[in-house]
């Protein structure tokens, strides 16, 4: 079941819903979408630049895109480059890393270059440098000019309850970051700095996908999709890619508050 409210001239961005029946199939349509959009991206540019999403939402979507075969084999992982949407103040083998839920899911499973990983380093206990030397990596990456942003092909993101997205928690300073490529942001509500990517980044994306399973999203879905939006809009709201496209991929049970759901 697909939706587009948006598309030209509503004012609204190129903005497409989706609603699957469980987990099971939001998981297989996403790793369908990662697949189409990395073999696109090399044949139209010889690489794939993709941001992750943490959490445990995409866990599925990368073991699927490591187990499928069709899926598998429809990447073109020696041209793929893989980063991060955010990341835990952890190292790298600590279970609340983002990097090592894909590389268990994911990336110790394809024949992706270890060069082509570029990871948060989230160990660094002075989070602001970890943060500046991602950046670095970015600008190094994508060739970038001084106050110019990159362009993932893709980035996929998750939801949270509070309605964050990456780490762009509701009150938080990163909330306000319009310069900088990534930044240290404390989390007060989880006693923790984390890093993350900022909006003038993840809204540059050529394509950004969103991960929403369970029933205990479907009040932070609302106020991100619902139609009026709410008094205090979330910073999930907020992702609108200016020259890319914006899917939603939902289950029945995170849309359930949805108005006009099938
Ligand atoms: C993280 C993610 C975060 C996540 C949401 C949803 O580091 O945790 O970047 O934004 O996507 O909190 O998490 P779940 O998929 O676990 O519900």
């Amino acid at each position: 079941m697909s939706r587009s409210p948006g598309g030209a001239g509503s004012g609204v961005p190129d903005r497409e819903i989706r609603i699957l029946s469980d987990a099971e199939a939001l998981a297989r349509t996403a790793a369908a979408e990662f697949a189409r959009t990395a073999s696109a991206a090399v044949r139209e540019r010889g690489r794939f630049a993709v941001a992750l999403s943490g959490g445990s939402t995409p866990r599925r979507v990368y073991a699927l895109l490591a187990e499928d075969d069709s899926l598998r084999s429809e990447v073109p992982w020696d041209r793929t480059h893989v980063f991060w949407g955010d990341e835990r103040p952890v190292p790298p083998d600590h279970p609340d890393s983002n990097y090592r839920m894909a590389r268990e899911a994911l990336l110790s499973r394809v024949p992706v270059p270890p060069g082509n990983i570029h990871r948060i380093r989230g160990e660094d206990p002075v989070a602001a440098r970890a943060a500046g030397d991602y950046a670095r990596i970015l600008r190094e990456f994508f060739r970038l000019p001084e106050g110019k942003f990159p362009r993932f092909d893709l980035v996929l993101l998750g939801l949270g309850t509070d309605g964050h997205t990456a780490s762009l928690f509701p009150g938080t300073a990163a909330l306000r970051e319009e310069r900088l490529l990534a930044v240290p942001n404390r989390v007060e509500r989880l006693g923790t700095e984390r890093i993350t990517l900022t909006f003038p980044v993840l809204n540059g994306a050529g394509r950004v996908v969103f991960l929403v399973s369970g029933e205990e999203k479907a009040g932070a879905v609302r106020a991100a999709l619902g139609d009026p939006p709410p008094p205090d809009p979330p910073p999930a709201r907020r992702i609108r890619p200016e020259r890319g496209s914006l899917l939603w991929l939902l289950d029945r049970p995170a849309a359930r508050l949805l108005q006009g759901r099938d």
